[in-house]
């Protein structure tokens, strides 16, 4: 258990070789270069006032509080904005600065209200804290100075509200908006008693710029900008340190608890990944852990058309065993099957494909992954030897250029976007390669140098001629090539790509960028310096997803961008645990640690330790088992945490072949789309609910920590430990540590991975091993994983999936901010506000052609379904692009998305589809079946509640 005030040692911490040594209050202390005297004081426990002054933000020197007395120095110094000297003797406490700290106080307590008691920060104000430390027992000027208590109250953000009265213009809050989030929505008006803080242009926050990371919030010392939930439920009374369980950055948060209520979650400030920083999710959007929505009991059904009927775990599990045993015995032993997600931790991920290896006796397990970064794990497997990510977060900072493709950070990754902005706003540059304009083309501070604004489909075609530039104008690093790549590949590839047909002036007619914007791209990238690429969906979800991974490394190890910190090849994974969950081995051709089923050894490992025998072929992806399904052939079907029937592509072939299975076991927390179609429900558990580790984009392993009671009964990790021993493989678990410790015993990139280790670390990178016994923040240094770095040939091969007359538009799919993924969580949070429902981004040209305005109904057509959304007529998109988030059901996005996938890893093509938009009147007739069928499930629903009322 943590404390819940954390100490700040008011500046941030400063990384230096050289150790400074000075005197403080005659105490002798040592720091890096560069820190301020107030950090090296805290370091010493020394406590010097201060009120403008956060360890999170750079001193600003405003308050005049924190002044000190330095031997030689003119004058009273602030403290914040002092560096340290050799030899410097300073003195914090003296008559002097005692006078004129109380002096400093009186005049902010003189326009500040006097409701401490009533003030959701009493305990926990620094302004209140000053006062004590500074002694102030009068105010000579009153308490009714020219100021702002009579201001009126802002409550329109749904978490926090800022209450002007109580706002003493510290101004940490407008530089965590700038130096920390970058979002630049607060300004301070007017000057001296009149100044003030402001959002936009003094407009409500909801009105504003601001995205509601809340780093202002937590950056205020007094209660102006305060957490609603804070002010009703009052402060907390312990704290745990827990992890993001949204996207992939994994955010280190500390989950503030009365009892096994979550006060807030608050960013940890010593989080790897996030140093203090954090987005409106993971801060504030976890209102769907307690929504009425949450199924609590298990309940069964014989056909989806029959109501639910709620049975106690004992009688759900032994069901659930009992058909997917039947199953077996009547259709084989491949005719069941196991789906993981990204959203659970590793030792769920773990367990489940164990419980389909050892326990169902197959291969058939796979995961949402499949349908995100599979082409990550091939690609990078091919040409690096790791199927991961090469940096850690904190490398950008070291980026001299930075090459972002089909990613959009501060959507989808918003705190590490955050960082990346700040490292672009020191000045590094930026290439965007997106069909679409996001926001970080152009954001306060911030000019991509280069926006490649491609035509979905063609990034093959893209990385070629980039690749044919660096070759060709002789940019290639041939000492790196020489001495790290395998000459043969490399050889073989400047050939092919060194062929005018691959030119930038070739190619344009194909990607639709300009030759001089790909070639100006090219040499800004290859003499970086240190060039570091980000990608992320945009590369993956093509049929040419893999190709491209691996033209993105061969980019990398061509311009000698790996290896070291502030370069590398980093995959933006979508959601918390996708590098975890293809770590645990839930891909059906690969066991954990990316080690192939075909592999005698490792099989012959787990053998022993599991005491089974292990099939050595490959078992049935995702959308094999639906083609199984559909042939009749694939009959029993366990997911646990993934929605597959929103989250998949073709939505309508999803729901035949979910249809066409005789038992399917859902275990989530709603009766999610998937599970309409179920016929067993296992209520699973939320992130607060349970003990685990989450891997992130940086290979980094964190802790998950249970702060409440599992709502259900049981972690999930434990359901999935009862359905084996029910289907007859047992398993023995005590708690969540001994999954991980298998799990090390087992896998050689894990050997040196433990709760106690990680604990001791706050995380760790893995490979974690012998060799790397704290883990492993840069991946390939000196040599790659595979040996010789492998290029490979990228032919550009055009996907199936072409415009023509009947359907002239490309749909291309992506993420908000607000929402996550099918957004069955966030769509149960107030995030709402921002985003209620997915809209079509369409040209301005596109939209007058058809005479669709902004707000419009548009039917979307494909080939595969027809779906009806609201129009947003914008330039984000090009002409003939239309684009749109798939985060709410009723959308339907994936009704219009077709099989065509990835000929590698069958990730699903989510980001080309050929469409037609028209106006129209009323819902598609997908829509008008999936609202009945909805209805339908809801009211099968509502009688299993009715029974259990009974
Ligand atoms: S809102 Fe808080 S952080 Fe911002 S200026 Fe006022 S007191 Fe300081
Ligand atoms: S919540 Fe974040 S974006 Fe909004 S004003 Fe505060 S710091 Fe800026
Ligand atoms: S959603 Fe991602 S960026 Fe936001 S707090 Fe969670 S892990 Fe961090
Ligand atoms: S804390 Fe140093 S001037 Fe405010």
């Amino acid at each position: 258990m943590q404390s819940i005030v954390e100490k700040d040692f008011g500046t941030p911490r400063r990384h230096s070789a050289q150790s400074v040594t000075l005197t403080i209050d005659g105490q002798e202390v040592t720091v890096p270069e560069g820190t301020s005297v107030m950090r090296a004081a805290a370091l010493c426990d020394v406590k010097i006032p201060k009120l403008c002054a956060t360890d999170q933000l750079e001193a600003f020197g405003s308050c005049r509080l924190c002044l000190v007395q330095i031997d030689g120095m003119k004058g009273l110094p602030a403290s914040c904005t002092t560096p340290v000297a050799a030899g410097m003797k300073v003195s914090t406490q003296t008559k002097q600065l005692a006078d004129i700290r109380r002096g400093v106080m009186e005049l902010y307590i003189s326009d500040h209200p006097l409701d401490c008691l009533t003030c959701p920060a009493n305990g926990h104000c620094e302004l209140q804290d000053m006062a004590g430390v500074v002694g102030l027992r009068e105010v000579r000027y009153g308490y009714d100075g020219a100021n702002h208590l009579a201001a009126e109250k802002d409550s329109s953000n749904p978490y926090f509200t800022f209450d002007a009265a109580k706002c003493i213009v510290c101004s940490r809050c407008v530089r965590a908006c700038d130096e920390q989030q970058g979002t630049l929505a607060l300004t301070i008006q007017g000057r001296g008693f009149d100044s003030k803080v402001a959002a936009g242009q003094d407009v409500p926050f909801m009105d504003s710029e601001c995205v509601s990371c809340g780093a202002c919030v937590q950056a205020c010392p007094t209660a102006t900008l305060s957490e609603k939930s804070l002010i009703d439920l009052g402060q907390a009374e312990h704290s745990k340190i827990t992890t993001c369980a949204y996207c992939g950055v994994g955010c280190s948060f500390r989950a503030e608890m009365k009892g096994e209520e979550v006060v807030r979650i608050v960013p940890n400030k010593d989080g790897h990944a996030n140093h203090g920083h954090s987005c409106v999710k993971g801060r504030f959007a976890i209102g769907y852990a307690t929504h009425a929505d949450r199924i609590m009991k298990p309940m069964i059904r014989s056909r989806i058309t029959d109501p639910w009927r709620e049975v106690s775990w004992i009688e759900a599990i032994s069901h659930a065993a009992t058909e997917l045993k039947r199953i077996q015995a009547r259709y084989g032993r491949d005719s069941i099957g196991g789906i993981t997600s990204s959203r659970c931790t590793n030792e769920e991920t773990y367990l489940v494909q164990k419980l389909v290896r050892a326990g169902f006796g197959n291969n058939n397990v796979d995961t949402c992954a499949r349908v995100c970064h599979s082409p990550t794990g091939y690609g990078l497997k091919q040409t690096l030897g790791e199927s991961a990510g090469t940096q850690n977060f904190d490398s950008v900072m070291k980026a001299d250029v930075i090459f972002v493709i089909g990613a959009n950070p501060t959507d989808g990754h918003p705190v590490f976007g955050s960082m990346m902005k700040r490292r672009l706003r020191q000045g590094a540059r930026l290439i965007v390669a997106d069909p679409r304009t996001i926001d970080l083309v152009r954001t306060p501070h911030i000019a991509a140098d280069q926006h490649l604004k491609l035509r979905p489909g063609t990034n093959v075609a893209l990385i070629n001629s980039l690749a044919h530039v660096i070759v060709s104008e002789g940019l290639v690093k041939e000492d790196f090539v020489r001495a790290r790549c395998d000459l043969e590949s490399f050889e073989k590839w400047r050939h092919f790509v060194a062929d005018e047909r691959h030119s930038p002036e070739a190619m344009e007619a194909v990607s639709g960028v300009p030759a001089a914007s790909v070639r100006a791209a090219a040499r800004l990238y290859a003499s970086a310096g240190n060039g570091a690429i980000y990608y992320g969906l945009g590369v993956t979800e093509h049929s040419q997803g893999s190709t491209m991974v691996m033209g993105i490394a061969n980019l990398a190890m061509a311009t000698g961008n790996i290896g070291r910190e502030g370069v590398g090849v980093n995959p933006l994974r979508g959601q918390n645990n996708v590098q975890g969950s293809c770590d645990m081995g839930s891909f059906p051709h690969e066991f954990p640690g990316y080690r192939h089923v075909s592999d005698a050894a490792t099989r012959h490992l787990l053998e022993d330790a599991w005491g089974v025998s292990l099939q050595e072929e490959p078992g049935l992806r995702i959308p094999n088992m639906f083609e199984a399904a559909l042939d009749g052939d694939f009959k029993g079907l366990y997911i646990e945490g993934e929605d597959i029937a929103q989250s998949d592509p073709n939505t309508q072939h999803v729901t035949a072949a979910l249809m066409a299975m005789e038992c399917i076991i859902v275990q989530d927390l709603f009766l999610n789309e998937s599970a309409k179609f179920a016929h067993v429900f296992l209520p699973g558990s939320s992130f607060l609910e349970k003990d685990g580790t989450f891997t992130n984009a940086e290979r980094r392993i964190s802790r998950v920590r249970k702060v409440m009671q599992p709502k259900s009964g049981y972690a999930d990790w434990e359901i999935t430990q009862l359905l084996a021993n029910a289907v007859g493989y047992p398993m023995h678990y005590q708690d969540a540590s001994e999954i991980m410790d298998e799990i090390a015993r087992l896998t050689p990139t894990f050997a040196g991975v433990s709760f106690a280790r990680i604990d001791e670390l706050g995380s760790i990178q893995w490979p974690c091993n012998a060799a790397h016994p704290d883990g492993t923040p840069t991946m390939h240094v000196g040599e790659f994983v595979r040996g010789k770095g492998k290029f490979l040939v990228t032919e550009y091969v055009p996907t199936r999936e072409k415009v023509n007359a009947k359907f002239p538009l490309i749909l291309t799919t992506g993420r908000i901010l607000s929402q996550y993924n099918v957004g069955a969580q966030t769509r149960r949070t107030e995030n709402n506000r921002w985003h209620a429902e997915d809209r079509l981004e369409i040209h301005p040209n596109d939209a007058e052609e058809r005479g669709i305005a902004d707000g419009d109904w548009v039917g979307i057509s494909s080939r595969a379904g027809e779906t009806v959304l609201r129009a947003r007529v914008t330039e984000r998109v090009q002409p003939g692009v239309v684009y749109t988030t798939f985060h709410f059901p009723e959308s339907g996005a994936n009704v219009i998305t077709t099989d065509n996938s990835d000929w590698a890893t069958n990730c699903p093509e989510y980001k080309v589809t050929a469409v037609q938009a028209t106006r129209v009147s009323q819902p598609s007739e997908w829509q008008k079946r999936f609202r009945e069928f909805t209805e339908t499930q809801e009211g099968l629903l509502k009688s299993a509640d009715a029974s259990s009322a009974q």
